[in-house]
């Protein structure tokens, strides 16, 4: 009974549904871009809502086909990730914020809000919505015929930052490389600077966390869990990684660092 209400509750303050693909930098503005945030007014609309639409995030779209980054990504790889990962992150997402204590999301509208106080929700919210989120944002960073060189001031800042591109690319790549197990290698905003980490896990530099970690506003990200590579690369993920240089979409990364 308690958990009907708080997740009643939580539905009338907000349901978010998705209606449509999630494309750049607007992933930063709100919840996520081209989701229509509708207010419950009652607890029948939200039944309804919850029911048809199975939760409060659903899996975005991607932009392009599964078998569009080949031969640089392959297509298994991709409707495995997208279809079967990415998708349980989002099934257990929905879950998870279902039986929320209430107090918590009253201010909680979005996944950033949330991870603003990340470490007053549950491992289940971090892990799934840091899933959810993560790889909303990758699928944008990728797109066929991508990689070359970023251009603008986003050019200008990485020369700034490392002093050539080919030594961000080597940074990039070993900060990559040496995320020991699963995670995530970032290029960040940092207090106005570019800045080159990893994070563990689902986690993101969005969370606030206790203890030391990477801070900032992200502009490039990189899944480095096996799931990302194991069916082509195995246990290659340097080849992987020289893979992804082939397919980084350098204009959503702009967009991202111009927002
Ligand atoms: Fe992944």
């Amino acid at each position: 009974m308690e958990n009907n209400n708080t997740r009643r509750n939580f539905l009338k303050q907000t349901a978010i549904l998705s209606t449509g693909t999630i494309i750049g930098s607007s992933l930063f503005n709100s919840a996520f871009a081209n989701e229509t945030e509708l207010k419950i007014e009652n607890k029948n609309s939200a039944s309804e809502i919850i029911n048809a639409a199975a939760g409060i995030y659903s899996l975005p779209k991607l932009a392009y086909a599964y078998d569009a980054l080949e031969p640089h990504i392959d297509k298994a790889t991709m409707e495995i990730h997208h279809g079967k990962h990415h998708q349980a992150y989002v099934t257990n997402l929905n879950k998870a914020l279902e039986t929320l204590d209430e107090k918590l999301v009253d201010d909680s509208k979005s996944l950033e809000s949330i991870f603003e106080k990340m470490s007053k929700f549950p491992e289940s919210i971090r892990n799934n919505g840091g899933g959810h989120y993560n790889h909303s944002l990758f699928w944008t960073l990728l797109k066929p015929n991508g990689g070359g060189n970023p251009k603008g001031k986003l050019a200008e800042a990485i020369t700034s930052a490392f002093g050539t591109f080919d030594e961000f690319k080597k940074q990039f790549s070993d900060a990559s490389m040496k995320r020991f197990g699963s995670g995530w290698a970032w290029l960040v905003v940092q207090d106005g600077k570019l800045v080159i980490g990893s994070t563990a896990n689902q986690d993101n530099p969005l969370m606030r966390l206790r203890g030391k970690g990477l801070k900032g506003k992200p502009v490039l990200a990189l899944d480095v869990w096996e799931h990302a590579y194991y069916l082509k690369n195995q246990n290659r993920r340097a080849d992987y990684i020289a893979s992804f240089w082939n397919v980084v979409n350098w204009d959503e990364a702009e967009k991202l660092f111009n927002s």
